[in-house]
């Protein structure tokens, strides 16, 4: 067993875990965060992501002992005072949901792209959103919020949800140095 201690959706937990388990299972298992969901066992879907230190992850593919000494946010940290985050509101608004199995992760890697890119066109969200997979197809409408989403966010739209980090909403990331080769391939017309 391994001592963790870990910040989940804004409450700090320290408990010992087997250095095998993954973080998707310790936070629907142990701490009952069944908002978030496993829709595979391939790292395909995306249906687990949550965001690590504000970054998005397949926590189906990330272990418990890697988030020791990090801050989680799930899906279930996103509203604030019974008022739902403008993003979820988005969601409900545009139809985007169907069985809604994927919608967390949709809107969790949603959230990390709205931070990268606050103004995407609806080839950025497509783009953004293909690591998640929408058994529904409804894919349509998932793209439609997100561009919805974007507007809410914006500053100035009103009184906006935090985002998951320190940085405020829509604030760009600084890209990694695997990010700007990726893009210079991009730009290169080289594989992606
Ligand atoms: S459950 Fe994690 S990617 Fe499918
Ligand atoms: S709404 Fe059913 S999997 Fe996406």
């Amino acid at each position: 067993m391994t001592r963790i201690t870990v910040t989940v959706d804004g409450v700090t937990y320290t408990d010992d875990v087997e250095p095998r388990l993954l973080l998707v299972h310790y936070l629907r298992e142990r701490l009952g965060k069944v908002g978030t969901v496993v829709g595979c066992d391939t790292s395909n879907c995306g249906a687990c992501t949550v965001h690590l230190d504000g970054q998005s992850v397949k926590s189906c593919s990330v272990l418990a002992v890697q988030a020791d000494g990090c801050e989680v946010t799930t899906i279930e940290g996103l509203a604030r005072d019974g008022q739902l985050h403008p993003i979820q509101q988005a969601f409900h608004d545009n139809h985007a949901l169907q069985c809604g199995f994927c919608t967390p992760g949709m809107i969790m890697q949603a959230l990390d792209l709205l931070a990268e890119n606050p103004n995407p066109d609806e080839q950025a969200v497509r783009e953004g959103l293909e690591g998640n997979l929408c058994r529904c197809t409804g894919y349509q409408n998932i793209v439609r919020a997100v561009l919805d989403a974007a507007q809410r966010m914006r500053p100035g739209a009103g009184p906006e949800a935090e985002r998951t980090t320190d940085l405020p909403v829509g604030t760009p990331r600084p890209r990694t140095a695997e990010q700007e080769q990726q893009a210079s391939q991009v730009a290169g017309g080289g594989q992606r």
